[in-house]
C-alpha cells in the first residue's frame, strides 16, 4: 500500500460528532463551511492519472487497496472535510445481470440493455452472497486510511438513474427509451424500480455498517423528467429507498439539472439536498424546509482566473447565508482537465472565507 495511507483506526461507523461536515448535515453551527468535491478522486489529479496509467478503471474499483489509495490520496491532498468512497454508480449492474464495460473516451456501456418491459424478469435481485464484499472491504480500508475526523461518504445510484442505465445501456441525451418504457408499461416500470431498490437499499446499509458515516444517493439523470413524471414514476421509489436506510447516518440526496424538482427531491427524503449551479442557493433555501443544502459552484468556475474563482466561491457562501446546514461542493463532478492548483485554491478559499471569527 502507498506510503500516503497511514490513517487513524477509528472504529467503523463512528459518528464523528465534532466534524464540521457532520455538524452541517445536522444543521448545527460549524466553525467554517465544510467542503468536498464530487469526483475529487479523478482524472484532473496527477496521482490519479498515474494510478490509471497502471490500472484500468474497473480494476481500480474492484481492488480495495487501489480504491482506498485513490480516495485517501485525494482527500489528503485537497484537505477537504469529507472523503467519498472510490467506486462507481454502476457496480450494482453486473450483480443484477447487466455487466458494464468502461470504454476509453466513451464512458460506461452495458452490452445487452433492457430493451422492452417484458424483459424486467432478466433483472436479478438476489446478488450472490458476498457479491459486494469487495466494496465493504474498500469502505473499511478507506475509513482506516483517513484522518479520524474526516467522514467517509458511501454512495449508490437512485433507482431512476440506475434504471435509465439498464434501459439506455449508457448515457443518453433525451432518455427516450427510458421514458417510452415507463409510459408504455407503468406496471413493469414499477416492478423494475422495486427490483433496483431491493438491491440498492441493503447495499447502502452494508456500506454504513462497514464504516461509511454518510450516504449519498445520486439521481444524476432525474433532471430530464417533468415534475409530474418525477412525482408519479420516481418519487415513491426513491422515498422507499431513503426510508429503508433508517436514521443511523445522514443521507445526501443529489440530482443534476433538477432546479425544477428540488421540493420533490426533498419530499422523497434526505437530510441534505444537493443542488447544481442552475439555481441560486438563496432561492433553493427559500423553497426548501428544514434540510441542509449541498452545492453549488459551476464546475467550470474552476477554469476561471484565480481571483474570479474566489469571487464565485464567495458568492455561493453568501447565498448560503453563512447559516448552519451548508456543505460547499460543485454542482456536479470536477471535469477532467480542471487545473489542479485551482482545486486546492478553492478548498482554501472556502475555509478562509467562511471561518467564524
Ligand atoms: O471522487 C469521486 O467522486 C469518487 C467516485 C465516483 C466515480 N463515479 C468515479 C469515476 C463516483 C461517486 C461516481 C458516481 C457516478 N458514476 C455517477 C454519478 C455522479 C454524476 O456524475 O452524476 C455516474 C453517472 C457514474 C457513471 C460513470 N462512471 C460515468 C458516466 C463515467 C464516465 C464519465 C467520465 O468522467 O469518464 C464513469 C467513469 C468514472 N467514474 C471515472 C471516475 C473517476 C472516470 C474513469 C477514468 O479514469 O477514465
Amino acid at each position: 500500500m502507498s506510503p500516503h495511507i497511514k490513517g487513524n483506526k477509528k472504529s467503523p461507523g463512528h459518528p464523528l460528532p465534532d466534524s464540521p461536515f457532520m455538524k452541517a448535515c445536522r444543521m448545527e453551527p460549524a466553525p467554517f463551511t465544510p467542503v468536498w468535491l464530487m469526483r475529487q478522486a479523478g482524472r484532473y489529479m496527477k496521482e490519479y492519472r498515474e494510478m490509471r496509467a497502471k490500472h484500468p478503471f474497473a480494476e481500480m474499483c474492484r481492488r480495495p487497496e487501489l480504491a482506498t489509495e485513490a480516495a485517501v490520496v485525494a482527500a489528503r491532498k485537497l484537505q477537504v472535510d469529507a472523503a467519498i468512497l472510490f467506486s462507481d454508480l454502476l457496480v450494482v449492474c453486473a450483480p443484477m445481470g447487466f455487466p458494464v464495460r468502461y470504454l476509453e473516451g466513451r464512458g460506461p456501456v452495458i452490452t445487452r440493455p433492457l430493451q422492452k418491459p417484458s424483459e424486467v424478469s432478466r433483472v436479478r435481485t438476489h446478488p450472490q452472497k458476498g457479491e459486494f464484499d469487495y466494496i465493504y472491504k474498500a469502505v473499511r480500508m478507506t475509513r482506516a486510511g483517513l484522518p479520524g475526523n474526516i467522514p467517509l461518504i458511501g454512495f449508490a445510484g437512485a433507482p431512476f438513474t440506475l434504471a435509465s442505465y439498464l434501459i439506455e445501456g449508457g448515457g443518453s441525451r433525451n432518455y427516450v427509451r427510458t421514458k417510452a418504457f415507463m409510459y408504455a408499461d407503468p406496471g413493469a416500470w414499477d416492478e423494475l424500480m422495486k427490483k433496483i431498490t431491493s438491491v440498492v437499499a441493503p447495499f447502502l446499509r452494508g456500506q454504513a455498517a462497514a464504516g461509511a458515516q454518510v450516504l449519498q444517493v445520486f439521481d444524476s439523470w432525474a433532471g430530464c423528467l417533468s415534475p409530474d413524471d418525477y412525482r408519479r414514476f420516481v418519487l415513491p421509489h426513491t422515498a422507499r429507498l431513503i426510508r429503508a436506510l433508517g436514521n443511523s447516518v445522514p443521507v445526501i440526496h443529489f440530482g443534476t439539472g433538477s432546479a425544477h424538482l428540488i421540493e420533490l427531491l426533498e419530499e422523497a427524503g434526505g437530510d441534505v439536498i444537493g443542488v447544481d449551479w442552475k439555481l441560486r442557493l438563496d432561492g433553493a433555501r427559500k423553497r426548501l424546509g428544514r434540510v441542509a443544502v449541498q452545492g453549488n459552484l459551476d464546475p467550470v468556475a474552476l477554469f476561471a482566473p484565480r481571483r474570479e474563482m474566489r469571487g464565485f466561491a464567495r458568492e455561493v457562501l453568501q447565498q448560503a447565508g453563512h447559516q448552519p446546514g451548508h456543505i460547499f461542493n460543485l454542482g456536479h463532478g470536477i471535469l477532467p482537465r480542471t487545473p489542479e492548483d485551482n482545486v486546492r485554491a478553492l478548498i482554501d478559499a472556502v475555509h478562509e472565507l467562511s471561518a467564524k471569527r
